[in-house]
């Protein structure tokens, strides 16, 4: 990926200007180590790292940070698959550009085999169910079908999958993240008290089953105007910091409100 070959292009350089070295070539390669998960929980097959995108609240940008947090990993080289577990407002299908009505394979009667978009593996609930469905369904119902999802997909041997998991922090969130290999976790928030709110009990939820919090997305923190490109600061100032801060993990990003982003 680009990552390799910019550090390739570097490292050429600098052999190459050492004294003594006419031409050097360079190639790069990583080993992504497979990190721990809950201690009594067993690993999943062909999953390396199960990384979880969370957020209290919704609407907050989880599915567009856990897609462009997918892509990245993938342009950085490493096989990637992603998990739609937004059972009632899913929406990965849509942004991986995966035509509706479209079925995964099944596998010897047991495996659902991802579809394949953007260099990444993809499987969604919607690609198993028709519109209507999900809506109907209750908790238990709702994270017996994900569990199903997760552990019947037969994943290509993936360094990461990301999980864009459903918002809140009720019972199937709960039960996902006691039942589901998660190496760590993404919260991803709006700088609005609100959001902050429901982004703390989502690191608390995440501490309970001993799930690491990777760290704090915080999304639309700022509006740039497209006329003069001042800063403006729409819902307050330095909220992602604060509650970083406060449970001692990392402010990943703070990304802008930005039109690229949307589209
Ligand atoms: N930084 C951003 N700048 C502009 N638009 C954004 C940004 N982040 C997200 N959006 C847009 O806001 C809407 C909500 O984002 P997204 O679907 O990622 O949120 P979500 O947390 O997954 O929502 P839900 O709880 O419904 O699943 C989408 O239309 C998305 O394109
Ligand atoms: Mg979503
Ligand atoms: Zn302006």
């Amino acid at each position: 990926g680009l990552f390799k070959s910019g550090w390739a292009q570097l490292l050429q350089l600098a052999i190459e200007n050492l004294d003594g070295v006419v031409i050097a070539r360079v190639e790069v390669t990583s080993v992504i180590a497979a990190h721990k998960a809950q201690a009594q929980l067993p690993g999943l097959a062909n999953v390396k790292n199960v990384v979880a995108v969370a957020s209290g609240k919704g609407g907050v940008g989880k599915s567009t940070t856990a897609a462009n947090l997918a892509l990245a990993l993938a342009r950085e080289g490493a096989k990637v698959g992603i998990l739609d577990a937004d059972i009632y407002g899913p929406s990965q299908g849509i942004m991986f550009g995966i035509p509706e009505r479209t079925r995964p394979e099944v596998k010897d009667q047991k495996w659902f085999v991802p579809l394949k978009a953007l260099g990444v593996e993809v499987m969604s609930m919607a690609f198993l169910t028709d519109d209507n469905t999900p809506m109907v369904w209750r908790g238990p119902m709702v994270s017996g079908a994900l569990l199903q999802l997760v552990t019947q997909t037969a994943w290509g041997d993936l360094d990461y999958l990301v999980i864009d998991m459903p918002p809140g922090t009720g019972d199937i969130q709960l039960t996902l993240a006691q039942k589901v290999p998660v190496a760590g976790a993404v919260s991803v928030t709006t700088p609005q008290d609100l959001a902050l709110l429901d982004a703390r009990k989502g690191v608390e939820m995440f501490r309970k089953v001993n799930i690491p919090v990777l760290g704090v997305v915080e999304n639309m923190a700022v509006h740039i105007c497209s006329n003069c490109g001042h800063a403006e600061h729409l819902f307050g100032e330095g909220g992602g910091e604060k509650l970083a801060t406060q449970y001692g993990v990392e402010l990943l990003a703070s990304l802008p409100l930005s039109m690229l982003i949307r589209e």
